[in-house]
């Protein structure tokens, strides 16, 4: 008697847990259609967003990088790349036509959690501080030519309206950070009256630092995404094709597009009640909602909110709801990734870390297998999203590029500067990544777009674009 009252339970349990888990595959959708439809949705919005300010949730920041790295760069160049709960200060010695980078080193600092929602100054002050210290070990290996002064590239990763090279103002915070003193405020200025208080004397420039560091590796490079805690994507453009273009034009006619895609929106979106739960209870509501559908920042977020409705729901983990589940954020990704990419016959992994990092023990192998699956649905829809994008501006860059070239000839050889914690590290996560292009392209299309792991493209990049863009430099040319 006893035992068929709790086969009864179980079987109940699992037909609810199948109607949630069903639901969830079906809102998670990606058909290769969608995605297509994705692709020219994104294509639509970056014009639209290149003709006037505000015609498009894509901001397409103009970042006035017209001329990017060429390999010929000489000297020592320093960056700062401030970008998520880290940032890292570096100093690059480049040795010019013969040498390339000929040594580097660098330092990551953790940002103290209330700095991150405190003020400017504080916060400006932490990082000036940190960048003095690294400044004043500088060892005899590295060489300033004489005559000049230290010059710094800084990335900061944060959606920046410039107006030239060496400014711009920050259009909102992203990733956790909210202070709001800095909003429209030029972040350039912000640091460089940080480093005075420090007695530092460096010309400051801004930067698209991983298109930047791809260029100077590999002429092909067209555009930059980063999928990390955040997600977004720079590329090259004409200025003739950017309308909403004023002054002069650049030498190269060219400029580099800060995307800030992240904040990309369109009806063909999956999204799901814990994607619109998930944003509703966000430090910004409305706001960055690609991003959070596809960034590391919020994967292992959507995941735990699954979980916790199976645990209510359909008592996954039993008869009550594990306490840790109940926590915002207590689910990371890489916890995520760990669980997914458990090859084990019992899941063991799966099985620690849940004991590990919520609390839950004694889970059988089809709770964990459920887990498993939620893992895969999740990673993979926003692998997929992320996929799309690239699709999209491969098609507006190329488009530009077939027009250019002589007909019939074969499609331009692309290449896609990649950096980010998510894509490196979370194996399935950039596998998916890479057979979506080809499924979305077609086999022989995609045989011409690459995409190039640049580790630490961002911070090297930020010291290279200090390079390119030297003051000392040009003169030396002229
Ligand atoms: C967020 C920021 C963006 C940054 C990206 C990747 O989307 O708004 O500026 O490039 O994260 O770090």
């Amino acid at each position: 008697m006893q035992s068929s009252v709790r086969w009864a339970r179980i079987d109940t349990v699992t037909a609810r847990v199948d109607v949630v888990m069903r639901e969830l595959e079906e809102r998670c959708a990606t058909t290769v259609g969608k995605l297509r439809q994705l692709a020219d949705a994104m294509a639509v919005e970056m014009h639209a967003g290149l003709a006037a300010e505000g015609a498009s949730k894509l901001k397409m920041l103009i970042s006035y990088v017209d001329n990017l790295p060429t390999g010929d760069e000489e000297g020592l160049f320093y960056a700062l790349d401030l970008g998520g709960t880290n940032f890292r200060v570096l100093r690059v010695q480049l040795g010019g036509k013969e040498g390339r980078i000929v040594r580097q080193e660098f330092e990551e600092v953790s940002i103290p959690p209330h700095l991150m929602i405190g003020g400017s100054d504080e916060l400006f002050d932490f990082i000036a501080s940190a960048l003095a210290r690294f400044i004043a070990s500088e060892g005899e290996d590295f060489h300033l030519p004489t005559g000049r002064q230290r010059e710094l590239g800084f990335t900061f990763s944060f959606p920046v309206r410039q107006i030239s090279i060496g400014s711009g103002t920050l259009v909102k915070w992203t990733k956790g950070f909210n202070i709001d003193a800095t909003v429209g405020e030029d972040v350039v200025g912000e640091l460089s009256r940080a480093m005075e208080r420090q007695g530092l004397d460096m010309r400051v420039n801004d930067t698209i630092g991983t298109l930047a560091g791809g260029r100077y590796h590999d002429k092909d490079v067209v555009a930059a995404v980063i999928l990390g805690t955040g997600t977004n994507a720079a590329y090259v453009e004409r200025v003739e094709a950017i309308p909403k273009w004023q002054g002069l034009l650049p030498k190269s006619g060219e400029t580099v597009i800060n995307m800030e895609w992240g904040n990309f929106r369109s009806s063909h979106l999956p999204i799901t009640e814990y994607d619109q739960a998930l944003d509703d209870e966000s430090l910004n509501p409305g706001e960055q909602i690609y991003e959070k559908l596809v960034s590391g920042m919020y994967l292992g977020e959507i995941f735990r909110r699954v979980l916790l409705r199976l645990a209510r729901e359909a008592a996954l983990f039993g008869e009550t709801v594990p306490a840790k589940l109940e926590i915002p954020f207590s689910l990371r990704t890489p916890i995520m990734s760990a669980m997914h990419h458990d090859k084990s016959p019992d899941l063991t992994v799966v099985s620690t870390k849940l004991n590990e990092v919520l609390g839950i023990s004694n889970t059988s192998l089809q709770t964990r297998k459920v887990v498993v699956q939620i893992c895969d649905i999740i990673a993979k829809r926003s692998a997929r999203l992320a996929a799309a994008g690239i699709v999209g501006i491969v098609k507006k860059v190329g488009r530009a590029r077939d027009n250019a070239r002589e007909g019939g000839s074969q499609l331009p050889r692309m290449v896609i500067a990649m950096d980010g914690g998510l894509y490196e590290h979370y194996m399935i996560f950039s596998e998916s990544v890479q057979s979506t292009i080809k499924e979305i392209l077609g086999e022989e299309a995609s045989d011409s777009v690459v995409i190039k792991m640049a580790n630490d493209g961002s911070g090297i990049g930020a010291a290279l674009l200090a390079a390119s863009h030297s003051h000392y430099l040009e003169l030396e040319q002229d």
